[in-house]
Formats: structure tokens, sequence, C-alpha cells
């Protein structure tokens, strides 16, 4: 699949007199902790871009809104001043509801209001993909992270206007290629986070393709629970027992379960070690047996993906797993590692996040690509106008 890179776009512009650049973006940035890596990620194509035309419109989603309900809370307002900031230009906001807009300011860098606000936008309607597209002449998505939604600014516009990847998506997608196109084995999946049911899809794919499933977080529970072991008061998706004993039997990949626990009956008392989680306690952390079985594995590895947070790494006394993981990663410079997911990329400790690779802040989107899914923003970009 050949999609339209920044490069077509530049050639494309030069060739073109270009008026007004449509930028998707995915400002969709956690409320509760100062992350700006997604504005970070458009920064290099909206300067890029606006060498070339005379205005840039971003367009966005904020959180999941209800349709029709312009609630202040999910107002794109919310991230106008770090956009400034961050990219360092001028920013205007047309809060206006995009119907009602016959015409935009005179202004470099146009910011309009959350795109959920309207129904059309998650239904994919053609027509609501219509009343953006008039805002502009050409199309760029540089949201990796929400290109797994077939929605009307990710995908239906790619039929409206010649559309092209920006800048991080481009890159983003030519560094997991990578580990799509030729894996290098061994291939080392590690998947983690609290819920297997956000990921269940992806596992079984994993379980497939990789030679070693590595399954942390919270998530592990459901597999150990499958082979009958007692997680006592720990998190478990009782409901996903069955499903998670037939990805163990149908895996092709060596799947590899923690051995030992950091148990605690709080989360934010300390934890004590244990083979078996104990009575009336919870695991909140993989134990010192497993960091050194995973790392081992890591050692042999030649390509390692990781997705999904091992422990409770937000409480000092749960993130041992994730600092040793991450340690270890960042010491193997010669292997192929991609690492995806806002949450995972918060677990790695800030000295170590320029040494362990390529790094993706996209969770769902990450996942689904890796696994081997095709993501309708993107295939939208190799088939679109
Ligand atoms: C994300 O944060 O994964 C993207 O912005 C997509 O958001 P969504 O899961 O609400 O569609």
């Amino acid at each position: 699949m050949k999609i339209k890179t920044f490069d077509d776009f530049l050639q494309y512009a030069s060739q073109h007199n270009i008026e007004t650049a449509i930028v998707r973006c995915d400002l969709n940035i956690p409320s509760d902790i100062q992350d700006y890596s997604r504005i970070e990620a458009i920064k290099d194509t909206v300067l890029a871009a606006s060498k070339l035309v005379k205005r840039i419109v971003l367009i966005s989603h904020y959180k999941r809104p209800t349709a029709g309900l312009r609630e202040d809370k999910y107002s794109l307002s919310r991230v106008l001043e770090p956009i400034k900031t961050t990219i360092n230009k001028d920013v205007t906001f047309v809060p206006q509801d995009i119907y009602d807009i016959n015409s935009l300011p005179d202004a470099e860098i146009i910011l309009l209001e959350n795109l959920r606000f309207y129904e059309g936008e998650t239904k994919n309607d053609i027509h609501f993909a219509e009343q953006i597209a008039k805002f502009g002449d050409v199309y760029i998505n540089d949201g990796f992270s929400v290109s797994h939604r077939a929605h009307a600014s990710v995908e239906a516009i790619t039929r409206l206007l010649p559309s092209f990847a920006g800048i991080s998506l481009t890159n983003t997608i030519q560094e997991l290629e990578k580990i799509i196109q030729k894996i290098e084995r061994p291939y080392t999946a590690i998947i983690g986070g609290s819920k297997v049911s956000t990921k269940i899809d992806a596992l079984r794919q994993l379980s497939k393709i990789s030679d070693n499933l590595v399954i942390g977080g919270a998530m592990a529970n459901v597999f150990l629970a499958a082979q009958g072991k007692n997680m006592q008061k720990s998190m478990v998706e009782k409901d996903l027992i069955e499903e998670a004993k037939k990805i163990i039997q149908g895996s092709k990949s060596n799947i590899v379960l923690p051995i030992d626990f950091m148990c605690s009956d709080s989360i934010t008392k300390e934890g004590v070690l244990y083979d078996e989680v104990p009575e009336s306690q919870a695991c909140f952390d993989i134990g010192e047996k497993s960091v050194s079985k995973i790392c081992s594995i890591l050692q042999e590895s030649k390509t390692i993906m990781w997705n999904g947070a091992i422990g409770a790494f937000e409480f000092a006394n749960f993130n041992g797993s994730s600092v040793a993981v991450s340690t270890k990663i960042s010491e193997l410079s010669s292997v192929t590692r991609v690492i995806g997911g806002g949450e995972t990329v918060a677990s790695i400790p800030s000295h170590l996040k320029d040494r362990v690779g390529f790094i993706c802040t996209a969770g769902g989107a990450f996942l689904e690509y890796i696994a081997g899914y095709k993501l309708p923003g993107i295939e939208a970009l190799a088939q679109g106008l």
C-alpha cells in the first residue's frame, strides 16, 4: 500500500496554487497530565505547510462528547494556548458552529471547534465531510492516533479533497512498517494495561505472529486465572477467562505470564513480593523473577514491540517492572524497538525516553496497525483523491 506522503504534498503544492490546507490533528490530549506530545507531532507539518499555503485550518476531535451538546468541557478552546506555545505561532480559534461559518478569518492558522459536537463526524457522513472540506483546497492527515476511526474528518473527507499524510504520520508509518514488512525474529511483543477487553483482538492476532507474547499489567490476571491461579483481590475480567483460555490453547507464540507478584491490600501501601497472591491482597506489579524472565527474553530478541503498562507505575511502590523493562530495552540499541500508547510512554522514566527506540503516542491505532489490521484513515490516504 502506497500512501500519499508529505513529500507528495510538497510536490503538489509546488504545482498548484493552494490557498488553504486542512490539517487533521489529534488534539485529544490527556486533561490530567500536561502531555503535549500530540501537539508536538503536528509542529513540523504545520510549519512546513505554512510556508507554502496562505492559511492552515486545524481540525480535531476532543474526548467523547455527546453530539449535539456543545459542552464547554469538551471545547477545543482548552488546547488553544498549548498549541500556540508548542508550535510557537499565533492560532485563531473559531468557536462558531461550522454550519454558520460563511468565511474564515484572515489568519495564518485557524483552529475549528471539536468535530465530535456533530453526529456526522463519528458516522463518517459524507455530507458532514463536505461541510469541513469547503474550508480548504487540500487535506493533510497528521493524526496517526485517530486513523483507526472511520470518521468523516479522517476517512470521508479524503474522497473530496486531494489528500496527503503529514510529516509525523508519514514517519510513524515508515517506522511501524519495519516490524510489519519483514519481522526480524525472534519477535517479542509485550502487552500490558488494565483491561483485556480493549485488546482482545490484538492479543489473538499477536499470539499468531510473534515468537514471544509477554502479557503484563492487570490483563495478565485474566490469563493467570485461566490457568487456574487464584488472583485473590486482584482485578480480573472474569467474563474473559474462557476467551483467554482459547488464546493460550491456539497460540503459536510462547505466552509469557508473570511468575511472581508485588502485592498489597492497598495500592497506596508498600508492596511485598510473593509467588502466589495472598488472601485478601491484590497484585499491583509483577515481581523480580518475572522481570528477569522478561529481560532474558528481550536480550535474545531481534524485534521488540511494547504496548501497555506492566505494573501500576503511577505509584512509586509498584513501578519496579516498568523501570527495569524500560532500562533493558534502552540497552538493546541494535534491536528494532517500537513502543506505543500514551500510558506506556508515561511509564518509561524520562531519562530513558530517547533511548528506547521509536515511540508512538497513539494507543488503539498503534496496536491495530501492529497487529496487522488496516486503518481506515491510512487506507484512505492510499485510495483517496
Ligand atoms: C485516542 O486517543 O486514541 C484517539 O484520539 C481516538 O480517540 P477515541 O478512542 O475517542 O476515538
